[in-house]
């Protein structure tokens, strides 16, 4: 037996080494004056002193674990006053808090969808959201990105009473954004519930960062569900669902993933509720992170993007690991993203913002990236449409293009690993 998993392991670990797809855990050391283009601390908020003095009055105030689930003594008062800010915040009558932004997803698909759901997922939706459509063990029709019309298809031909339908606001690799406003006006049309993933809306995105679902208002509060992670922008852990009370409830009572999951950590939730006030007090922050992502895009040649995400496509697996590491030798870190974390098998250096990124820090990531990426081109400030792609190949052809192009065909299964 030992020796029938041994040789499968080892026999997938070579097939890994000569794709390229090796993974490879690194620590950062603490304090590291590396720049940080791959992590998801948006605001800089990670080491705000308000922040980490939340989680710490917190932790000495509730101790080191909420000590149980949710629905026997792990909720805290804690929870309640972060709940009732977050739901204040993002425009939605209600927040049910999580202990991670993946298990939000998972509680919200979980429980909305059933046999009788019909779930249509745009290709790229986070592997959370994936993984919540496949316990719920219904139908699932995978639609091409971003586009509408192939969700009204779907909805138009469903068999099943109910559907939901699974988009993010900000995307997590290409930060490209959903067509909100059209996407529930289909919902509407064709009476199913849209859930909105903010996780990389919240904080970046929208009016002074409230996120892009939190202008929508539909007639029916139950139509719109959103999800968010209190690990990014807000420089925690944890996440929630924020939707109408009588979704809360079903949740509450029917989701596995948030009824058999001990409570959000204290210093979690304290640390979250001090940095969304300070995002409250200080929307200056979002400008700075907008205007670093605008810096970054139009180094690469792509368009600022909608949040703080931007993606460099790259030509094999190889060439771009190969390039995150030459970026690392510059004291510059990068995302890297490769099949199986991408929905379309197109390997791409990910970038993401930060209003923490001091100007002599985005100086240097900007000309380490014009480097490794053979770009000639200063920063123009001419936005290259993504629907265009853009950049074109460098001399070497490693870059081919800057952002990728979908088809409307079928759209790969989204199946895959979490994007950061
Ligand atoms: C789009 C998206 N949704 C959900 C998650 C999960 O959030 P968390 O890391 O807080 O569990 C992530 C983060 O990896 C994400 O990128």
């Amino acid at each position: 037996m030992t020796d029938a998993l041994r040789s499968w392991l080892e026999g997938a670990a070579a097939d890994r080494e000569r794709a390229g797809l090796t993974r490879r855990l690194g620590a950062r050391a603490s304090g590291a004056d590396t720049v940080d283009l791959a992590g998801n601390d948006y605001l800089g908020l990670l080491r705000h002193p308000a922040v980490v003095s939340g989680a710490v009055s917190a932790a000495r105030e509730w101790g080191g674990g909420a000590g149980a689930s949710r629905l026997v003594t792990g909720t805290l008062a804690l929870h309640q006053t972060l709940e009732r800010e977050l739901a204040a915040w993002c425009g939605r009558p209600a927040a049910l808090v999580t202990s991670t932004g993946y298990a939000a997803n998972l509680a919200a698909v979980t429980a909305l969808a059933d046999a009788d759901t019909l779930v249509v997922s745009d290709a790229h939706v986070h592997a959370s959201l994936v993984d919540g459509a496949r316990l719920a063990r219904g139908a699932v029709e995978v639609v091409p990105h971003r586009d509408v019309a192939a969700v009204a298809e779907a909805l138009s031909r469903r068999t099943q009473p109910r559907a939901l339908v699974l988009v993010e606001s900000v995307w997590s690799v290409l930060g490209d954004a959903s067509p909100l406003a059209e996407l529930l006006e289909v919902c509407e049309c064709h009476d199913a519930t849209l859930l909105v993933d903010e996780a990389h809306g919240l904080g970046t995105a929208g009016e002074a960062g409230r996120g892009l679902a939190a202008v929508l208002r539909p007639p029916d509060a139950t139509r719109l569900v959103v999800t968010v992670t209190l690990s990014k922008a807000l420089g925690s852990q944890g996440g929630a669902v924020l939707g109408d009370p009588l979704v809360l409830e079903h949740l509450v009572n029917t989701a596995r993933p948030f009824i058999f999951d001990t409570g959000l950590a204290p210093a979690a939730a304290g640390a979250a509720l001090a940095a969304l006030r300070v995002l409250a007090a200080e929307p200056e922050r979002v400008e700075r992170l907008r205007g670093a992502a605008h810096r970054l895009a139009s180094t690469v040649g792509v368009q600022s993007p909608a949040g703080g995400v931007l993606a460099v496509r790259m030509a094999s697996a190889h060439e771009a690991t190969r390039t995150q590491a030459l970026m690392a030798t510059h004291g510059v870190r990068v995302g890297c993203f490769r099949p199986p974390s991408v929905p379309d098998g197109i390997s791409r250096l990910r970038l993401t913002a930060s209003a923490g990124l001091r100007d002599e820090q985005l100086d240097i990531a900007c000309e380490v990236l014009r480097r490794a990426l053979g770009t000639t081109a200063a920063e123009s400030g001419e936005p290259v449409d993504p629907a265009l792609g853009g950049g074109g190949a460098d001399p070497d052809g490693t870059r081919v293009a800057l952002v990728p192009t979908y088809g409307t065909g079928a759209a790969p299964d989204p199946s895959g690993e979490p994007a950061p």
